[in-house]
């Protein structure tokens, strides 16, 4: 292994095996998710972003699925496993790692995270490193004052402000619950002394828990861990489903802060919902209230996205326009496109430049070549449609018969009369016309028309007839 240097490539440690029992749900508490992302893996990402040489995440309840989770995003056995079979506490989880490190010298500085805490900034991670190589304890940790009282860890110090001890809220006596210093739960120590003091724990506390905190105590006697104070927001801890909507608002606030830096406007931030993985987005995109953009999603320079409108693993090319309540998932959008009010791009689809889809059009596995329209009421499943392509009001790709899919093919040129039914598979030649209201199940030879509408037949009078007759038969019932 090639031995980096222990304060640019720290070891992070993400404690994450607790049961998370105040979410009340069957989902593990570390893989709800924040804007998109399982709040775990914000804590990995910051870790592996601080230049992390190795980050172990701790493991407890369901952690195959939490596993599974990690290797989905990170890739397989990027991020390393230490299970701990039961949560006896954080000091615990902790001690359940270390075999992971075992070979490491006792100089290695390591970071210690708490997975529940999402919003913490890789640059406190480096922060953390060298205060804990600078200092004589060889340990540090983030300090932060809540803006409400909270059940955190209060810091108890001597008169000179050196560092004490850690003293948990529910152990802690109505004297110490006035400390407005609490613990982040963010630490960096060197291995040397993590091995030393947390074989001295003991779980003589309100939990009845090995306390991780309680290594504080332990760095005073080498004169006191460092602390750092972070903006509470950055820090929050995420115990109940109230915690995480507020940080919810807090990252999307910081997301979309980031985008609006780069030359997104946004009409109303704080209704505009953009997850962590989306990105890049252009120059001059213009986004309108009430817009999710969600997954891998990706908007190119001057792209408008218009009140109400869903983008889920979509790429957009430039100066394309999404008008109001329009629904794209995992499709790509070319360059200059005019796409809804309300549009229906289902998986698969795919638009090239220029493309027209107006209202109430669903697409499905269809590719809509450069310049062609489809701009009212269609659908188009397992399609692809030529270049400058006409597709009228209420046309239709019959392309399931219960059984199977069938593609349709239209190609360049082609002019699809209202209300056509194509009956799939089928393909109409180009430049051809399929006139209004016809029913096509067999291929239409280039340039030429298909129709198989009933011939009109026009009976004069009729109508004058009739209604003199309803009128008469409606005065002689009314007599009677
Ligand atoms: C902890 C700190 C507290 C601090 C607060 C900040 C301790 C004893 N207390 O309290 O000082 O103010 O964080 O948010 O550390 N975990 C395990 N195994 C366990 C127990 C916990 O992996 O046996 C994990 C949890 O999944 C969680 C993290 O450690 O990600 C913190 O545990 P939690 O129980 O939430 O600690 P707090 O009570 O919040
Ligand atoms: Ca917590």
């Amino acid at each position: 292994m090639s031995r980096q240097s222990s304060v640019a490539h720290p070891i992070v440690f993400v404690m994450a095996a607790g049961l998370g029992t105040r979410m009340k749900s069957e989902t593990p508490k570390v893989l709800h998710r924040i804007a998109g992302r399982p709040m775990l893996h914000w804590v990995v990402t910051a870790a592996r972003t601080a230049g992390a040489d190795r980050v172990v995440a701790i493991l407890g309840h369901k952690n195959e699925l939490v596993k599974s989770a990690l290797d989905a995003s990170f890739g397989a056995g990027v991020v390393d496993v230490a299970i701990q079979p039961e949560q006896r506490g954080t000091g615990h989880a902790v001690q359940c790692a270390l075999p992971s490190v075992q070979n490491e010298p006792d100089d290695r500085i390591v970071v210690i995270l708490s997975g529940d805490a999402p919003l913490l900034a890789s640059e406190r991670i480096a922060e953390l490193t060298a205060a804990c190589a600078a200092s004589p304890a060889g340990m540090a940790l983030l300090s932060t004052v809540p803006p409400r009282p909270m059940p955190y860890g209060r810091l108890v110090r001597d008169a000179a402000g050196k560092l004490q001890k850690i003293v948990e809220h529910v152990d802690a006596t109505e004297e110490q619950r006035k400390i407005e210093d609490t613990n982040a739960g963010f630490y960096a120590i060197k291995l040397g002394h993590l091995r030393k003091d947390l074989a001295s724990l003991r779980a003589d506390n309100a939990k009845g828990e090995l306390y991780l905190t309680d290594l504080v105590a332990h760095a005073a006697e080498r004169g006191g861990a460092t602390s750092i104070d972070a903006p509470f927001t950055e820090v929050a801890g995420i115990n109940d489903r109230v915690d995480l909507a507020g940080v919810e608002v807090a990252a999307r606030r910081r997301i979309n802060e980031a985008w609006m830096r780069t030359g997104v406007t946004m009409v109303d931030p704080a209704s505009t919902y953009i997850d962590a993985d989306v990105g890049p987005l252009g120059k001059d995109v213009w986004i309108a209230p009430n817009v999710a953009l969600r997954g891998k999603t990706t908007i190119g320079d001057g792209v408008r996205i218009d009140i109400g409108s869903v983008l889920t693993d979509v790429t957009v090319a430039e100066n394309t326009n999404i008008k109001p309540y329009s629904i794209l998932t995992e499709s790509k959008i070319g360059a200059r496109a005019q796409i809804g009010p309300f549009s229906h791009c289902r998986p698969g689809s795919q638009l090239d430049e220029d493309v027209h889809l107006g209202n109430f059009v669903e697409t499905k596995k269809t590719h809509l070549m450069a310049g062609a329209k489809a701009n009212h009421l269609a659908y188009l499943g397992d399609a692809s449609v030529g270049s400058k392509a006409n597709v009228g009001a209420g046309v239709i790709t019959c392309n399931y018969d219960g059984v199977g899919k069938y593609k349709t093919t239209i190609e360049a040129g082609a002019f699809i009369g209202s209300d056509s039914q194509l009956v799939a598979p089928v393909t109409i030649g180009r430049d051809a016309y399929v006139g209004s209201g016809t029913t096509v199940t067999k291929d239409v030879p280039r340039g030429s028309l298909a129709l198989t509408r009933v011939k009109q037949v026009n009976v004069e009078g009729w109508a004058d007839r009739f209604r003199e007759a309803q009128a008469k038969r409606k005065q002689k019932g009314d007599g009677e």
